[in-house]
């Protein structure tokens, strides 16, 4: 197969480059090649936002689409054919500061200024996405906006009012990115739709030296084929997992085979009975999907990692990694969805919780991949809630992460479903709380008879970010407030139970 060097629109003009590795971060490509030392390296693991940049890509109607990704895990030929704008990108070309950096300044947003590129490049993102005359973003937009950013000394409340500010017409005139070049360029760049992007480089393989390949194709059938011709290609698609296995744990990655560009993994369908969302549709995506019909998940997407992550991440990868504290697991697998597995031509289908066979093991078979994942759409009868504890709100790895799902007819549940994730080494059905439950009415002591049944359907792990024994209280607490939400006489609402819920609109007032 022909090789070709990485294509991508940087500061006005396309750029090209080979030679370096595969697993070249988008940061260091900034850093240590190119020089642009706006963006800052801080954890470089996805966690901390100092290395936000803004990826730019044509959408489904051709229009230009601009997201927050974190460059410290992404890899640098993914860039292909995209658009990448960074904090360098700001300041006007007369000097003058951009409305986003100004309202910094104004609201006293910075003080050491290590996380600052970062914020601005999140602030940037939402001062080109928030729509025209919507007035000024509510605080509760800002936070989920800046939720992938730390900063450790200036506090966020003037980082918030900046946020806010930068959108007053009233104090800033309006910096509109100039589309159009963009769009061209990124138009220019577009490979023919048979064409597969493959770039090649020289560097650490299988502990020597060797070629490391990295395979784009643009459809499935290339991609199938790629799968079964090279079984032990790792298969890439948000790296917000592997990104972290290059740079934290220094692993020699090999091929790579990237999901990101294939058109039908990153389909979204809805029929009468089924949603089906592709493998290679991010976080961000899918939870809008899912949202549409299950309101229930709202806040598990706002609380899975951050924006920047989500808009990187896939719903593919995460059910493909199978970690045992994956957070959209529990909620699918409740729902009764079911993974869709292609090899080469064959797909087979199974139910989610089939899927995971032990700690890190799945059912996946060599040169197999995860095409898409099916759920069910709402049945009326339906009783669902879904929970995620964990240390902090925003950007946190659950503790413990619970769905519960019954359906009510006529008063006698006529089927439960429980789903945890951090109560064992997979995400995890719990049967015999769902036995508990099955065919009697949905009373208290039938909340009770299930939360008892739960010592038996889990033995949890003490672990950095919980214990055991907390857990197992977490995990019968939280089936506890299911019933207190989801009981016939006097539900209670969200506002009484969770702190965080209120109304956004209260606080959408001008700084
Ligand atoms: C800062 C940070 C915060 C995070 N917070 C959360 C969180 O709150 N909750 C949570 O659950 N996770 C969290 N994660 C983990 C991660 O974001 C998710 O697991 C994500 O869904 C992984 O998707 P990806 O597309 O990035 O996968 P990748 O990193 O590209 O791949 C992950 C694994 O899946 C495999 N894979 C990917 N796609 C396919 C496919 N189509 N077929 C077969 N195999 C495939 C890859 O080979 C790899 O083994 C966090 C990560 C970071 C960096
Ligand atoms: S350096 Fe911390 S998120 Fe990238
Ligand atoms: S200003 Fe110092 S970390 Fe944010």
């Amino acid at each position: 197969m022909k090789t070709h060097p990485i294509r991508f629109y940087y500061r006005g003009a396309i750029r090209e480059v080979s030679g370096v590795p595969v697993t070249r971060t988008v940061l260091q490509h900034l850093r240590d090649d190119l020089r642009c030392t706006g963006t800052k390296e801080g954890c470089a693991e996805g966690d901390c936002g100092a290395c936000t940049v803004v990826v730019g890509e044509l959408d489904a109607q051709g229009e230009l689409a601009l997201k927050a990704v974190n460059a410290c895990i992404r890899f640098l030929p993914t860039l292909d054919g995209c658009a990448l704008f960074t904090i360098e990108d700001l300041r006007a070309r007369d000097g003058a500061m951009h409305p986003v950096q100004q309202a910094l300044v104004d609201c006293h947003g910075s003080q050491c200024g290590f996380c600052t590129p970062g914020f601005a490049m999140s602030m940037w993102a939402l001062y080109e996405n928030y729509p025209a005359g919507a007035g000024l973003p509510t605080r509760d937009e800002v936070a989920t906006a800046l939720s992938g950013n730390l900063c450790r000394c200036t506090g966020y409340r003037p980082i918030v009012d900046a946020a806010q500010q930068m959108l007053d017409a009233d104090r800033h005139a309006r910096v509109a990115l100039d589309r159009e070049p963009v769009v061209q360029a990124l138009r220019q760049m577009r490979r023919p739709p048979d064409e597969t992007f493959v770039y090649t480089s020289t560097d650490v393989r299988g502990g020597t030296f060797g070629e490391n390949r990295f395979w784009a194709p643009t459809s499935l059938e290339p991609f199938a084929q790629l799968r079964t011709e090279h079984p032990n290609a790792l298969v890439l698609a948000g790296s917000t997992d592997i990104g972290l296995w290059a740079t934290k744990q220094l692993r020699d990655l090999g091929d790579l085979l990237y999901v990101g560009r294939v058109a039908e993994l990153a389909s979204i369908e809805r029929d009468a009975v089924t949603l089906t969302i592709g493998a290679g549709v991010t976080l961000e995506d899918a939870f809008a999907a899912l949202v549409v019909d299950y309101p229930e998940l709202a806040e598990l997407g706002k609380r899975f990692a951050s924006l920047p992550v989500r808009n990187a991440g896939t719903l593919g990868g995460n059910v493909a990694n199978g970690s045992p504290i994956g957070d959209s697991m529990p909620a699918l697998i409740a729902l009764d969805a079911q993974i869709v597995l292609c090899r080469g031509r064959e797909t087979r289908v199974m139910p989610l919780d089939a899927f995971y066979l032990g700690y890190q093991k799945t059912a996946l078979d060599e040169g197999e991949f995860v095409a898409a994942v099916r759920i069910p759409r709402p049945a009326t009868t339906l009783r669902f809630r879904t929970y995620k504890v964990s240390k902090r709100y925003d950007q946190d790895i659950s503790a413990v992460c619970a769905a519960f799902a019954i359906d009510l007819v006529d008063g006698t549940i006529a089927r439960a479903r429980i789903a945890y994730g951090g109560m064992a080494a997979t995400p995890k059905r719990a049967t015999m709380a769902e036995a508990a439950l099955a065919g009697g009415p949905w009373d208290e002591p039938a909340a009770q008879r299930a939360m008892q049944a739960l010592a038996h359907d889990y033995q949890p792990l003490s672990d950095l970010r919980a214990s055991s024994r907390y857990r197992s209280t977490v995990a019968r607490n939280l089936l506890w407030r299911f019933w207190l939400e989801t009981r016939d006489d006097a539900p209670l609402a969200l506002a009484q139970i969770d702190a965080f819920a209120f109304d956004a609109a209260q606080v959408k007032e001008a700084p």
